[in-house]
């Protein structure tokens, strides 16, 4: 089971329902803004969970091309599933996440959000290496359409 993370709600709401089962939960972060895989534990908006932070406590601004994962946190259940090692954390970065978009929209002929393409480009990375008989979950988050223009615009700037 992959989602992307963001502040972690779709993929908290999807991995609760395959917690008890012999699942593997694989939450994706963006590069720019992995709060469980670069953070560290610290107390915002009233919660203690793992947090970018710099030595004074202060929150570290997060960057990434989705504005939904652009976020410095992430909801105390996910730093609890990483503690535990119920739940894996990876990161994908900008460019990783508008190929897999670019791919899913070639391939499905459907437009995922940059969002949910973080989880998508992970599948693309690891998917060789699974048991063919294997079945991954993606939990694509939302449409895409409101980031034509994002991916577009990358397009046309010169390499
Ligand atoms: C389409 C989409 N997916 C994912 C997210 C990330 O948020 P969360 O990790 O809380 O699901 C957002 C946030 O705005 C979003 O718009």
């Amino acid at each position: 089971m992959i989602a992307c993370v963001g502040g972690g709600s779709n993929a908290i709401g999807i991995f609760s329902g395959f917690a008890d089962l012999p699942v593997r939960l694989v939450g994706v972060e963006p590069a720019g803004g992995a709060a469980v895989g670069r953070g560290v534990p610290g107390v915002v908006h009233g919660m203690r969970s793992y947090l970018m932070q710099d030595e004074y406590g202060q929150v570290q601004e997060a960057h990434s091309i989705s504005a939904g994962l652009d976020y410095p946190g992430v909801g105390p259940e996910h730093s609890m599933l990483a503690e535990t090692g119920r739940a894996t954390y990876v990161s994908v970065t900008d460019n990783e996440a508008v190929e897999a978009f670019r791919r899913t929209c070639r391939l499905e002929g459907i437009i995922p959000a940059l969002e949910s393409s973080h989880a998508l480009a992970h599948v693309y990375r690891t998917a060789s290496a699974l048991p063919k008989d294997g079945i991954v979950l993606v939990n694509l988050s939302g449409r895409g359409d409101k980031d034509m223009a994002t991916v577009a615009e990358r397009d046309a700037r010169p390499t």
